[in-house]
């Protein structure tokens, strides 16, 4: 099965980032071992950018997949960044409790359960 962290490397050189300049590759990783990638895309009203995360998890729920055990990021920060609060959200609905690989291109790793990340979720539309 392919290195999620290689695999979330290798998104991340696809990231459109020409206004912050810090790119994220995302790696996300359905229970059958299909990988979805995702980089952030960024739009020239700011605000519209999408982080690297969703873009995996928006093309996996796309795709038709619903069953994801674990996804990585990676980024080029001198510690490994933690994913943002809007997308913890969106993970937590649609891949529970994943376990999350954090690195940065230094090679430092992280590894969490996302409710460590996320403890306490808004989950009313959960079963
Ligand atoms: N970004 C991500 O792709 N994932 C995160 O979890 C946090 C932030 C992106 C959004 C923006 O393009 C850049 O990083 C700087 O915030």
């Amino acid at each position: 099965m392919p290195d999620l962290i290689t695999e979330a490397k290798a998104a991340r050189e696809n990231a459109v980032a020409p206004f912050s300049k810090f790119k994220v590759g995302a790696a996300l990783r359905t229970k059958a071992g299909t990988i979805y990638r995702g980089c952030n895309v960024e739009n020239c009203t700011y605000g519209l950018t999408v982080c690297a995360e969703r873009v995996a998890l928006l093309s996996a729920l796309a795709a038709g997949d619903r069953e994801f055990d674990a996804i990585a990021v990676v980024t080029q920060s001198d510690e490994p960044s933690t994913p943002c609060g809007p997308c913890r959200q969106l993970m937590w609905e649609y891949c529970g409790n994943i376990d999350v690989t954090l690195s940065n291109l230094a090679g430092q790793k992280i590894e969490y359960k996302l409710a460590d990340l996320f403890p306490h979720p808004f989950s009313f539309c959960i079963e």
